[in-house]
């Protein structure tokens, strides 16, 4: 497949570019600098120039707190961007794969949320989100929408990347017990998006590893335990002590209805997904790779 990525610099973006590599697709990676979601004209301009035959777009302003802050920003890579990307998409018929958030829900509810859960986001960023699900389904039926949540993976500046970094400077590390998602490897979901883009069946989809979920100090304890660094350095908060300027909802674990109704078997267990993710990390492995 010939398959452009957007955010292609990002922890998500690179994950896709890699595997849509791997799989013998040929692909054209764009990141921030090379192509602005939310330049219109440049958009339309690229999409026609390369034609794709699929769009999967990972770029988003993710700074949910600098969202909160600068919600011009935040509508213009979240929302205005994809919907950029869904009407250049429509022009070249191309499938366009945008990726969207557990954020879009309140979190006000025991268990895990489905796509028959209202959505009803608490911040600019899980707002701004929202519209651009809302806008690039509006402007192109050929959309699938992938809603995922506590992204972990290699590249990133992810909440685990800093928490393993930080355990082996020995450092002292504060993880919040009240909070609770379901982990998603970037690669794992890299290869559903692939997946979703080939099926070619729009929708809204919400893909995670497979698990009950976490909370944020067990996901970094485990992440913790599994590397072989003390845990003892780990303190717990509750979430409401940060003080940070966005609302982040206490409960956001997803679970989706489509995905296996539709055959695809689901993700690998998070824990066996974070087992593999640390062995990337550990220090004899990067010290392999020089
Ligand atoms: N990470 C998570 O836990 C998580 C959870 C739920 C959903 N998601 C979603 O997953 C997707 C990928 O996120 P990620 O974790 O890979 O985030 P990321 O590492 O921050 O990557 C996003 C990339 O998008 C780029 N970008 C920002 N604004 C742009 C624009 N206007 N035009 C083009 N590129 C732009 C960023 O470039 P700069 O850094 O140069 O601005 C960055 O390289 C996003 O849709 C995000 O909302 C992530």
């Amino acid at each position: 497949m010939r398959v452009l990525v957007t955010g292609a610099a990002g922890m998500v973006g690179r994950a896709v570019a890699a595997h849509c590599n791997s799989q013998g697709d040929l692909v054209l990676p764009y990141d921030h600098e090379s192509l602005d979601i939310s330049d219109k004209d440049l958009v339309m301009k690229t999409l026609r120039g390369v034609k794709p035959e699929v769009v999967i777009n990972c770029a988003a302003w993710t700074n949910v707190d600098g969202c909160e802050l600068n919600p011009e920003r935040a509508y213009a890579a979240n929302a205005r961007g994809p919907e950029n990307l869904a009407k250049a998409s429509r022009e070249i018929s191309a499938v366009l794969v945008t990726i969207s958030t557990d954020y879009v829900f309140d979190g006000e509810k025991q268990g895990f949320f489905t796509q028959r859960d209202q959505p009803n986001p608490q911040s600019v960023y899980g707002a701004s989100k929202l519209e651009g699900e809302r806008r690039t389904q509006l402007a192109y039926a050929r959309t699938v929408v992938a809603r995922t949540g506590f992204v972990f993976g290699p590249g990133g500046s992810n909440f685990l990347s800093t928490i393993i970094e930080r355990a082996g400077r020995g450092e002292r590390l504060k993880a919040i017990t009240d909070a609770y998602g379901t982990p998603t490897y970037a690669p794992d979901l890299a290869r559903r998006l692939r997946e979703l883009a080939q099926l070619d069946l729009p929708g809204t989809y919400q893909v995670v590893n497979a698990g009950e979920g976490v909370s944020y100090a067990e996901f970094a304890r485990a992440a913790l335990d599994l590397g072989g660094y003390a845990s003892g350095n780990l303190e717990s908060v509750a979430m409401g002590s940060l003080n940070r300027p966005a609302p982040r909802p206490r409960n956001s674990r997803l679970r989706c209805l489509l995905s296996e109704a539709i055959g695809l078997a689901p993700l690998p267990f998070w824990q066996d997904s974070l087992r593999e993710f640390v062995a990337l990390n550990s220090p004899n492995e990067v010290a392999a790779k020089g």
